[in-house]
């Protein structure tokens, strides 16, 4: 039975003033602050002077600011130097307070100069490497500062709660266990370097549909349990900044709910950094201020004019202000950003970037499927490859939305793997899908235009309509190329295909493909036309620097050639590497989880020419495999980072292990996921939303509803085989885990490779406890590298919390004592081990 949704949920719980005391400690990190600013290398986080000399500092710079300045610290301005990134607070120079520059993450900088494309954060998460995540913040950190930011908008904590969600590229697991340890070392990588992590989005943001409005409602165990691990790992390890939700939780707008800032944030976990809003995330000013917001971003629509002239009328209390003032600046003290001269910054490292983001996109990649030695390539397999797909051809290296960063350059997947393969290898290309079009026929329009690359002179417009007849229904894509930010009008009919949306971003509206290989930008629109007389109307604008436009399409004829020839040359290669992609971006959630386009179709037919056929997926999270068992391989890449095309042939090539496993489950049937079913759960319905799937997030709710996931989570498939043996638990106490436990395992590589596991430990239920818990829970994993034969005792020390659930009546984490089932093997649902131990029982 899952925990009831109470009416009093969560946040009422929560929202006692005072901390509240666990039974257990709350986590055994102690922060660690960063060096000061300039630090580049060596080792991390020596903590910073944040003492008294500092405390004095800060309030003698209090009494000297005015209301004024000290608003203005409060709230975004337009930056007078922009270097690209998303928000800018002036600073207030006659007290040597300097300007802060926030920038997007999570998978490099994103600024208007080129910076490292790591892999995205889902794939760094695959690799089950804390030690990863650490290297991979440090790029971002030290990036950062190179590129003169002060703050990272990263990590991105909120669990995949769905595979829909827009955004689960950007963050890393439905585990909030891993997600937690994942995000405690990317936090403490960032801050290594000197640059401030604000860990985002606070709290409850899982999905893209509804995000601004949705009001979510969740019981306190399921926060505690799940959605807030990350954030509360995040902190622990000294995170800088806490990023608010858009979203409503409980009825309240995240940016201004007194229980997530204040009894949870602050009083329970004791963060002493700034909170700062969401993108327009901010609704009011009395009581966000009042709420614990101490940031408005990006501009000062309530902590601007209306945040002074609250304070002169007296609903806003000057100490609000001042504290959240002290606050933003004793942050800034913290990472040497007032120690009253501009702070060395120093140069990036982009072949270092390069090598941690080749490293993470091989460490990552998932080998789903492998079938009959079907990778790696080899011998004949080797010599002899068909690569199909747009995406093989035009590298897919990031995916949309505020996550974009324009990668240093990025090499196509053919190149690579043309490379690896050498000279005596034939490597063939074909495009299986058309995603930028073909250029209109001269002659289709009556009267005639040539659509493909034209040039509208600045200040001049162009416009031309004309007439075409269609002898048979079909089905068309027709699409816009251009320069520029507006886009030449196009109607068919009478009806423009493609409108501005209003209230949606143009970066949100076309992810990765929404640029063609030379950089213009590219819409797409697909309509089924009836047969006969068609009008199609083109109208330009050369604005002030002129616009280079064209119009393209492709038609049934057109996907049914670009398929034929797949198929030949699929048929003509020992071979077929097909790259299938999908396109996701903050902004907007999966409709489906079917590939779209025409790849499905393509998928088969070419795997039915040539069954040594693999699937490399570069897609964002979960995707439904109609074709899988026709394939020999089926390779997860999601979004490689710049670095993607060459660690996609190493793995392809047998060069690495493929050293990832998933950390979300991939399910067999849409209907059924934890969100599966329930409109209530997933988008929601009215504007609420409740997340009735309790503490089973994840794999815990396959195992607690006995559902057969498509892939389960952890799963992975190395070119070795592994063998686990000889379990052993003890009390955790001889490793320091007091509460917790030593599981001891052997795990032998038994093949004839060199390789790469990621061995899982899991716990089951304490039937002591009376509290709903999930079947089985991951505790603990390792990742090892080992040659053929060679087998290691592995040690993973499961701490306190691992066996612990909240419990809403103590308000505290409870140990799960009594007879337990420890479980250890490839994944969630391959776990050859198992034993029982008591807990708690000295
Ligand atoms: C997004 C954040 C992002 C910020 C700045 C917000 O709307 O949700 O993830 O960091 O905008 O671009």
């Amino acid at each position: 039975m899952s925990e009831a949704l109470s009416r009093r949920s969560a946040l009422r719980l929560l929202g006692s003033a005072g901390a509240v005391g666990t039974v257990l400690a709350a986590g055994s990190c102690a922060p660690t602050l960063p060096p000061g600013a300039g630090s580049r290398t060596g080792p991390p986080a020596a903590p910073a002077a944040a003492g008294p000399g500092s405390a004095a500092r800060i309030d003698s710079l209090l009494e000297r600011l005015t209301l004024d300045e000290k608003t203005a610290l409060l709230h975004g301005a337009p930056d007078p130097a922009p270097l690209g990134q998303a928000g800018y607070v002036p600073g207030v120079p006659r007290l040597g307070i300097p300007a802060l520059r926030l920038a997007d993450g999570p998978a490099g900088v994103r600024v208007t100069a080129r910076s490292t494309a790591l892999p995205a954060p889902v794939m760094l998460a695959s690799a089950f490497d804390p030690a990863l995540a650490r290297e991979y913040g440090r790029v971002l950190g030290r990036e950062g500062r190179a590129l003169g930011q002060d703050v990272l908008l990263a990590p991105l904590v909120n669990l995949i709660r769905t595979p829909y969600a827009g955004r689960a590229f950007e963050t890393f697991a439905e585990d909030p266990r891993l997600t937690a340890d994942l995000a405690r070392e990317l936090v403490r990588g960032i801050q290594d370097e000197g640059l401030i992590a604000a860990v985002k989005h606070f709290a409850l943001n899982n999905q893209e549909q509804g995000r601004d409005t949705v009001d979510v409602i969740a019981a306190e165990r399921t926060l505690h349990e799940t959605e807030l691990r990350g954030f509360e790992a995040a902190v622990a390890a000294g995170a800088g900044t806490v990023m608010g939700a858009s979203n409503k939780v409980d009825g309240v707008y995240a940016c201004e709910s007194k229980p997530l800032l204040d009894a949870l944030l602050r009083k329970q976990w004791g963060f002493d950094g700034w909170v700062v809003s969401g993108w327009d995330a901010a609704h009011s000013t009395v009581a966000a201020i009042g709420a614990g917001l101490d940031m408005e971003m990006p501009g000062g629509t309530h902590f601007g004019r209306p945040l002074r002239d609250a304070v002169r009328g007296g609903s806003v209390p000057q100490d609000a202000v001042d504290l959240a003032v002290h606050r933003v600046l004793t942050t800034m003290d913290r990472f040497g950003l007032l120690a009253g001269r501009p702070s060395a910054r120093p140069a990036r490292d982009a072949a270092a970037g390069a090598r941690v983001a080749r490293k993470v996109a091989t460490a990552g990649a998932v080998l789903l499927r492998n079938e009959h030695g079907t990778l790696p390539l080899s011998g004949a397999a080797a010599r002899s490859i068909a690569v199909i797909g747009p995406t093989g051809q035009v590298p897919f290296v990031g995916g949309g939305g505020s996550a974009h960063v324009v990668p240093d350059g990025a090499a196509a997947p053919l190149t690579a793997i043309r490379r690896r393969a050498g000279k005596g290898a034939t490597v063939r290309y074909a495009l299986g899908e058309d995603l930028y079009g073909r250029a209109l026929p001269a002659g289709l329009l009556s009267p005639p235009a040539d659509l493909d690359d034209r040039f509208v002179d600045a200040g001049r417009g162009w416009s031309h309509a004309g007439e075409f007849r269609l002898a048979a229904d079909d089905e068309w894509t027709l699409l816009v190329h251009y320069t520029g930010r507006q886009r030449p009008g196009v109607r068919l009919d009478g009806q423009e295909l493609f409108p501005v949306r209003e209230g949606v971003a143009e970066h949100f509206a076309g992810g990765l493909l929404g640029s063609a290989p030379d950089g213009m930008t590219v819409r797409r629109r697909t309509l089924t036309l009836k047969a006969g007389l068609h009008r199609l109307a083109v109208n330009a604008q050369g604005g002030a620097r002129g616009q280079r436009f064209r119009i393209r399409y492709t038609t049934g004829a057109s996907r049914a050639a670009d398929l034929a020839e797949a198929v030949r040359t699929a048929k003509s290669a020992r071979s077929v590497v097909l790259f299938a992609y999908e396109d996701a971006t903050e902004g907007r959630d999966r409709t489906s989880l079917a590939l779209p386009g025409g790849q499905d179709r393509l998928i088969e037919a070419v795997a039915a020419a040539n069954p040594r056929t693999t699937v490399v997926l570069n897609t964002p999270s979960a995707t439904a495999m109609p074709w899988l068992s026709r394939t020999g391989a089926v390779l997860q890449m999601y979004y490689p980072g710049q670095e993607g095309a060459a660690a996609t042939a190493d793995v392809l090539f047998g060069d690495v292990d493929p050293g990832g496993r998933l950390t979300q489950t991939f399910p067999a049937d849409e209907q059924r996921t934890p969100v599966g079913g329930d409109p209530l759960r997933y988008p929601g319905v009215g504007g609420r939303q409740e997340y009735a799937e309790g503490v089973h997030v994840g794999h815990r709710w396959y195992d607690a509803q006995q559902v057969t996931p498509l892939f389960p989570f952890g799963h992975g498939l190395s070119y070795t085989s592994w063998q686990y043996e000889g379990l052993a638990v003890r009390d955790g106490a001889a490793g320091g885990q007091n509460g917790g436990l030593r599981v001891e395992f052997t795990v032998r590589n038994t093949g004839r490779r060199k390789g790469t596991e990621v061995a899982q430990v899991y716990v089951g239920p304490s039937h002591e406890l009376r509290l709903d818990q999930p079947v089985r829970a991951l505790a603990g994993y390792r990742r090892i590298t080992l040659a053929p034969g060679e087998a290691q005792r592995v040690t993973v020390d499961v701490d306190a919390r691992a066996l612990s659930s909240w419990d809403p009546e103590r308000r505290a984490w409870v140990l799960g004592s009594g007879r337990r089932e420890v479980f250890a093997g490839r994944s969630s649902r391959e776990l050859p081990l198992r034993s029982k131990v008591m807990v708690g029982s000295r």
